[in-house]
């Protein structure tokens, strides 16, 4: 049996799994057992923000040989390393680390409910087609039918606005109004950002309503969109923020980001996890991070990100009708190619580059963030010749 087989064997069916076996990673290449190098424009699903990068396996390595977990009784250098970095470069006084980005997400709604609970304020609303993960907290959020039907009943007090719609969401958000959660760009949702006018009126209605802004950076988070936080590039100031995904250096990490006004909010014993804020996730988390705030290291990702979009525009002007539209910014990019995505991803894995597919309908580029320039040029010379292939 070949690990395909195995797998299926033994491993409960909720994937999709691809019919590539990986055998081990280099820079910015999955390498296969027959020795193919695959050109990685998947991350990980924005997870490996550095690619496979020696000063994260350094890290990594060196916190293996001191100490790999201790209890949460200890206070453990690299968490409290990797949250001074994140406090001293964001809105956040304070910092809860999680698993996953779904437990990031499950410790904001205990938040939000203990905060609501004191001031009268029930109901969280998050957008239709917003993913938050699929615990059954995040799950209430996470406004998909396909997801959440088959699970009710689900969390109570959750309701559903239309992003970018504002008179929606001036419909939904009342007195009651505990919180609101966005992501800034709906990464499982088709690469769909949120427009900064949408994102003034939901400021506005806080000033008057008094709720909390939860943002969901879990994928938008750690420079995938050019800035440490997407939320930043929109001049807004949150009260809470999830982290996860390439939190931990390619190691399960989450968090939750907290401003100074929430941090009495729990008290001890009311929320905790074994294994958040894990030493050697953290060493890795650490050295990402201080990678990502190396002088002019978000500006090349920028730059890249420019040239990424220039290379669709033009092929877009070479194959007018494939692609629909290109959204999203900084290394997270959608082109929605229509019913034609499941092909096309197929065909750059003919040609030995890997790109995600989300929604049905978007190829979501999410290469790592320190890609080169001739990686690019080989994605769009892969791109222009599949078009030309199927023109
Ligand atoms: C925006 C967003 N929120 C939450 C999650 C859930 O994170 P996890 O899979 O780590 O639970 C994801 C995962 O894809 C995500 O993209």
């Amino acid at each position: 049996m070949n690990r395909i087989e195995r797998d299926k064997r033994v491993i409960l069916n909720t994937y999709k799994r691809l019919p590539i076996v990986i055998d081990r990673a280099e820079g910015h290449e999955l390498i296969d057992e027959n020795g193919i190098h695959y050109l990685d424009f998947f991350s990980g699903i924005a997870v490996n923000n550095l690619g496979a990068d020696p000063a994260v396996k350094k890290a990594i390595h060196d916190q293996v040989d001191r100490y790999l977990h201790l209890s949460n009784y200890f206070a453990s250098e690299p968490a409290v390393e990797l949250a001074e970095l994140l406090v001293d470069n964001s809105f956040a006084d304070k910092v809860f680390f999680t698993n996953s980005g779904a437990e990031a997400i499950e410790a904001a709604i205990k938040m939000v409910r203990k905060w609501g609970n004191t001031n009268g304020k029930t109901t969280m609303l998050s957008a239709n087609g917003a993913f938050h993960g699929r615990t059954m907290g995040a799950l209430g959020l996470t406004a998909k039918p396909a997801y959440q039907e088959p699970f009710a009943p689900l969390l109570s007090g959750i309701a559903h606005f239309e992003m970018n719609e504002i008179e929606s969401i001036r419909e939904m958000v009342k007195e009651d109004t505990a919180a609101v959660f966005l992501e800034m760009i709906q990464g499982e949702g088709g690469v769909r950002p949120v427009e900064q006018a949408f994102v003034d009126e939901i400021i506005k209605l806080k000033e008057t309503y008094g709720f909390l802004l939860v943002i969901d950076e879990i994928q938008t988070g750690l420079g995938r969109t050019g800035t440490l936080f997407a939320h930043e590039q929109y001049g807004i100031i949150p009260d809470l923020v999830c982290v996860a995904k390439a939190l931990g250096g390619g190691l399960p990490l989450g968090g939750l980001l907290v401003a100074e006004a929430l941090t009495g909010v729990w008290t001890p014993g009311n929320h905790g996890t074994t294994f958040g804020g894990n030493a050697v996730a953290a060493a890795g988390g650490t050295a990402l991070v201080t990678k990502l705030l190396e002088d002019g290291f978000l500006d090349e990702v920028n730059r890249k990100s420019r040239r990424i979009v220039s290379g669709l525009e033009e092929l877009n002007a070479e194959f007018p009708g494939v692609i629909r539209e290109i959204r999203g910014f900084g290394m997270m990019i959608g082109v929605d190619v229509g019913e034609a995505a499941p092909l096309l991803q197929e065909a750059f894995l003919e040609r030995h580059c890997m790109v995600n597919t989300t929604s049905g309908t978007v190829l979501r580029l999410i290469p790592a963030l320190n890609i080169g320039d001739k990686k690019i040029q080989q994605f769009l010379d892969i791109f222009r010749e599949i078009l030309t292939e199927k023109a």
